[in-house]
């Protein structure tokens, strides 16, 4: 199994790269379903999320093809024989969900397996369904998956208001109203920019979208859509992670730029307690030069849904208060549970607790490498951020957490002058033990 070692102290310097987005990826992959044709998307990053996807669009019958060199898939969805997502698939991701919007979109029917558990949870699929039935469709569970068809094998459309607001189930609903008879509304939609986005390219291919970055959607159901060659956007997730990794490790004073970004979808909520810090950043174009401050000051965040600040930065937020001077408060309000990495990080001296969906952390004080094991991904890239600026040496362990969502992240790392490697290890190594 695959571990990175790291030892820190080293100072960082830029440029750091910023990879195509996973979570834009994803829905821009399923959308390439529902038009009988070659669809090709750029700037697909290299993750195992991707290679997973790729196999789930295969199994559907649609013929994928993807260069890791050129970071494009091409997608061959000219005849989906086999409406269903299977359960060994959809277990290891779950955004293979998304094939049931896709599926009932193209072909009137799926047959999709329910996600199963996550590394925190629970994480429901129930606006889903919900959804899908607003739209007319029938939804049934056997043996763990969801059976859902459209009757007269076509969408009539429907009104749904979401609560919470939810980005999964909005690229699924909109995945199966953009091909029915008739009109769709979503009230409460999703406004990420992966939502955005996606909706685009969808719109590229002959949907009818209106409302696409605001709380209500408006859908016109069209008989067909188009294959497009479609440019994914660049991962607003990988630009938070990399400007706190260069305000906490990037040499003091001196500007570290981040290339290849898309800062106009980092929102407000992040930029404003990223400078509260202390941290500056200019805006240059695709470029985000981000200024480290000699001393951090701890803020604390509380997540919301877009433009609030990302939950899936919060860990990440987590690691930077650890460098800040005194006490800040990371407040969970999307998963109120996804705090699994800071036993991990206690375990490298980091002062933090968790108090119901907030850890409470206490900055200032030096921490020390430790063997700490990835919980998830988000919360693998948290512990190689702290084993950047923790004495000594980290093992960060079960990184294929780390390898679903960052693109080559030690080599990135490695180019800024960071001392990391990947190395291999046995999960349950024999630890000697006297006869
Ligand atoms: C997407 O997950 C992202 N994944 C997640 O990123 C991200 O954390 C999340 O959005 C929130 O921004 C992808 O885009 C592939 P939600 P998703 O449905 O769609 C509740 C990462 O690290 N909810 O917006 O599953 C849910 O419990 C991953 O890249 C329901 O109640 O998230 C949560 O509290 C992790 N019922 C809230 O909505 C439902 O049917 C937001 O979840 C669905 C969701």
């Amino acid at each position: 199994m695959d571990k990175l070692v790291v030892r820190g102290g080293q100072p960082l310097h830029g440029p750091l790269a910023v990879s195509g987005s996973k979570n834009t990826a994803l829905p821009l992959l399923t959308a390439a379903v529902l038009p009988a044709g070659v669809t090709t998307i750029t700037n697909v990053p290299a993750l195992r999320d991707v290679n997973t996807f790729s196999n789930v669009l295969r199994v559907s019958g649609a013929h994928v093809q993807y260069d890791a060199a050129t970071h494009t898939a091409t997608i061959d969805a000219t005849r989906i024989s086999h409406p269903e997502a299977p359960y060994e698939l959809v277990k290891q991701m779950r955004a293979s969900f998304y094939m049931l919007g896709a599926l009932l979109g193209r072909c009137g029917q799926a047959r999709v397996s329910l996600p199963g558990g996550c590394a925190w949870g629970p994480r429901p699929v129930d606006l889903h369904l919900r959804g899908l039935e607003a739209l007319g469709a029938t939804v049934d569970l056997d043996e763990g998956y969801v059976v859902a068809r459209a009757p007269g094998g076509r969408l009539p459309g429907g009104r749904f208001t979401m609560e919470p607001s939810s980005v999964g189930a909005t690229v699924n609903l909109l995945l199966a109203a953009v091909t029915a008879r008739g009109p769709s509304r979503i009230e409460n939609a999703a406004m990420e920019p992966d939502v955005v986005v996606f909706g685009n390219a969808l719109r590229e291919m002959g949907a009818r979208i209106e409302g696409l970055g605001t709380k209500t959607i408006e859908i016109e159901g069209v008989d067909e859509l188009h294959p497009v060659t479609f440019a994914n956007t660049p991962d607003r997730i990988e630009l938070g992670t990399f400007m706190i990794l260069a305000a906490m490790a990037g040499a003091k004073g001196e500007p570290f730029e981040i290339t290849d970004a898309s800062p106009e979808h980092l929102g407000d909520a992040f930029c404003d307690a990223f400078r509260a810090t202390g941290a500056t950043f200019e805006v240059r174009g695709t470029s985000v030069v981000v200024t480290p401050p000699v001393n951090i000051r701890a803020v604390s965040i509380t997540t919301g849904v877009y433009p609030g600040f990302p939950t899936d930065l919060q860990q990440q937020w987590t690691v930077y208060m650890t460098q800040a001077e005194g006490a800040s408060t990371v407040t969970d309000a999307i998963y109120l549970d996804r705090f699994a990495h800071v036993p991990e990080l206690t375990r490298m001296g980091v002062r933090a607790v968790v108090r119901g969906n907030a850890a409470l952390v206490e900055g200032g004080f030096p921490i020390q490498g430790a063997k700490v094991m990835s919980t998830d991904l988000r919360g693998s890239v948290a512990l190689v951020m702290a084993g950047l600026v923790a004495r000594g040496e980290t093992h960060v362990l079960r990184i294929y957490h780390l390898d679903r969502g960052y693109e080559n992240l030690e080599g990135k790392l490695l180019a800024c002058g960071a001392d990391i490697e990947r190395a291999q290890y046995e999960e349950n190594a024999a630890v000697p033990v006297e006869a």
